[in-house]
């Protein structure tokens, strides 16, 4: 039995009797998870955990507490109901009141948040790997990368902060430096002071929702990476959303703006996956054998920013991408308006001046392009990664990332020669 299995026993114990979430023994919790792996807490553990979280229903009378929410991402195998947004802890980055839709003026309040959030995440994994090089690592901590692939982890996490430092945080980052050579702004000062800003709630968040399965210590990235992807993809269906209602507004111009923004901050995004590339492949190779059943083909943020560009062709509706999704496919056959068909209307109806038409089609394939590259990195991440394997979500892997990067999230707008070279992932030194 794990060290930390006794003292957490009786700490859940002891916190059925005492009322209340604020007393909830959140660190010993994750303390002990992060020893043992999600995959591997005992079973009589897991039964103390479902029974507080019984008390605390029927002590509050509701299920949508963050602590209700936090038990439902730790009991997720015991529940059964373990998938993409359990494992990720997706729940956990929800807000308790739903934000209202963002008018299209005010789409840069979005974006601050979006940026304040990758900003917390990419902070706390630097925090997490600095450890490392500090001589004091923490759990997870089973096969620790070499101080040289270390150092490049928290070089490519610096470079996907730099942009949004800029745009959130007060002199924090040199943009002249980061303009000359991105990723060399210093990453303990800037993830310092990332993490003194954040509030509490902020602070909870962060200790509580990375969840691994297994022991390894380079699942700590893999979450993290994917958490942050998750939070851009949150950001661009907004803002798509924001789009499509701009184009039938005062100010159908506005949508331009709007998409181009939103390819921005995808291209900003593009490093993660060369972060994600120092992952050491034997370690993702032993840690994938428990998320069998996650796999990002549930991940509703990228399908929903999808099914805000066009609508998809019915065949891609009706494969494993949307099946995956059956709550975005529903709101795709329900009507949803897109960018594609609205802008086709306005079009056509002369709302949209030829200036506003022709930047609208300008920002739409800017994004094309940058999603072309999302795709050929994602392809090429994945065939280091797992080569011949079949993927997590029941597709034949690799064979499946490669029929995708045919579809085109503007199919009506012709977008020019398609970048299929893409960017390459950087090289990786030798892994420890
Ligand atoms: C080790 C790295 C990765 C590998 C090996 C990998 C592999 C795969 C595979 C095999 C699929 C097909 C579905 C399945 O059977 O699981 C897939 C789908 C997908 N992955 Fe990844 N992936 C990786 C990283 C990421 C990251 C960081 C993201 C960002 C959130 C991501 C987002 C997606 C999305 C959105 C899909 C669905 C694509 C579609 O249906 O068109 N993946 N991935």
């Amino acid at each position: 039995m794990a060290g930390t299995e006794e003292p957490l026993w009786r700490e859940l114990s002891g916190w059925r009797g005492a009322e209340g979430a604020k007393t909830f023994p959140y660190d010993a919790v994750i303390d002990h998870l992060r020893e043992v792996g999600k995959h591997f807490l005992s079973p009589r553990l897991l039964a103390l955990l479902d029974t507080c979280r019984q008390s605390l229903a029927e002590r509050t009378g509701e299920g949508d507490t963050y602590l209700a929410r936090f038990l439902d991402v730790l009991l997720d195998k015991y529940d059964g109901s373990y998938d993409y947004p359990s494992y990720t802890g997706l729940p956990l980055f929800q807000q308790s009141a739903p934000e209202p839709a963002e008018p299209a003026g005010n789409w840069t309040a979005t974006r601050h948040r979006r940026d304040r959030l990758v900003l917390l995440l990419l902070a706390d994994l630097i925090e997490f790997e600095q450890l490392v090089l500090d001589g004091t690592p923490a759990d997870p901590q089973g096969a620790l990368p070499d101080p040289a692939l270390l150092g490049k982890r928290l070089r490519l996490a610096v470079r996907v902060m730099e942009p949004a430092a800029l745009r959130v945080l007060d002199s924090a980052v040199d943009p002249v430096s980061v303009a000359a050579t991105p990723g060399r702004t210093p990453a303990r000062p800037l993830a310092m002071a990332v993490l003194a800003a954040a509030a509490d709630e902020e602070r909870l968040l962060l200790r509580t929702s990375v969840q691994p399965v297994y022991v390894l210590h380079d699942e700590y990235l893999f979450l993290r990476v994917l958490q942050t992807f998750e939070t851009t993809f949150a950001f661009m269906s907004r803002t798509l959303d924001a789009a499509v209602r701009a184009l039938t507004g005062e100010q159908p111009g506005d949508a331009a703006t709007l998409i181009a923004s939103v390819a921005d901050v995808l291209r900003e995004s593009l490093p993660l996956f060369s972060l994600l590339a120092t992952m050491q492949p034997e370690s993702f190779q032993v840690f994938r054998q428990y998320t069998d059943g996650a796999s990002a083909i549930q991940s509703e943020g990228y399908k929903t920013f999808e099914t805000y560009c066009s609508t998809p062709a019915r065949a891609r509706l009706d494969s494993p991408a949307f099946t995956a999704v059956p709550r975005v496919r529903e709101a795709v056959l329900a009507g949803r308006e897109t960018v594609q068909g609205t802008w086709e209307d306005v079009v056509a109806s002369g709302w949209l001046t030829e200036q506003d038409a022709g930047a609208v089609r300008a920002a739409a394939r800017q994004l094309e392009a940058v999603h072309q590259r999302w795709k050929q990195t994602h392809y090429r991440l994945a065939v280091r990664m797992i080569g011949e394997r079949t993927g997590t979500g029941s597709t034949e892997g690799v064979p499946y990332l490669k029929s995708v990067i045919a579809n085109r999230l503007f199919p009506a707008v012709q977008s020019g020669p398609s970048p299929v070279a893409g960017p390459a992932l950087e090289q990786q030194p030798a892994a420890g």
